[in-house]
């Protein structure tokens, strides 16, 4: 009886550790691919470093790329330049026009007139922009498609005051 007992308990251990040493190593590899980004979604650190530092981003908005060459003033060279460029301008880029160039970049606490949804949100766009007569914003679509946790992470941020956290 005891040593029937033990021969089961044996079989089920040659099952359960192979299965635990897996389990394991599958934990193990998931926490290594997450410490890239441990910032909280909704903060700026996290949609600097998930979006804005993104060569899809800075390669465009830094010293002598397309960006500036169109008149924007936005510079994600750093995480310091993005945050004060995002947060004190106002729309500038030739699509801008006058138009919308009473625009803020980043309204703090609210994306619908904020011109950076305007321009990345497919369904933030409308003419008229943040009450603006004749502004609508540049569609920026083409060019970058940002995934709907950067999307949501990025409007959280605004939301929540759009502060350097
Ligand atoms: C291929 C180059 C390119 C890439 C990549 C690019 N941009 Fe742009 N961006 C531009 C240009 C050019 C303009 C000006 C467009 C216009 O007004 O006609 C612009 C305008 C903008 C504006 C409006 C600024 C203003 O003052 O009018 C925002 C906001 C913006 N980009 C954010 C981003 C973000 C965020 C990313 C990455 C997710 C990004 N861009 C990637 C070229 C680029």
């Amino acid at each position: 009886m005891k040593s029937e007992k033990t021969a089961t308990l044996r079989q089920a251990l040659s099952w359960t550790l192979p299965t635990l040493v897996l389990a394991s190593a599958t934990l193990l590899l998931t926490n290594c691919s997450k410490t890239a980004d441990t910032s909280q979604p909704g903060t700026f650190t996290s949609v600097y470093n998930q979006v804005l530092n993104q060569s899809t981003c800075v390669s465009c908005h830094s010293a002598g790329g397309a960006g500036p060459q169109a008149g924007t003033s936005l510079d994600f060279t750093s995480k310091d330049s993005a945050y004060n460029t995002l947060t004190t301008k106002y729309a500038s880029g030739l699509a801008a026009g006058n138009a919308c160039g009473s625009v803020r970049i980043i309204a703090a606490g609210n994306p619908q007139n904020s011109y950076f949804m305007g321009t990345l949100f497919s369904d933030y766009r409308r003419n008229n922009f943040a009450g603006a007569t004749g502004c609508m914003p540049a569609d920026h679509t083409q060019t970058v498609n940002l995934t709907a946790d950067e999307k949501s992470s990025i409007t959280q941020w605004i939301q929540n005051g759009a502060q350097n956290n």
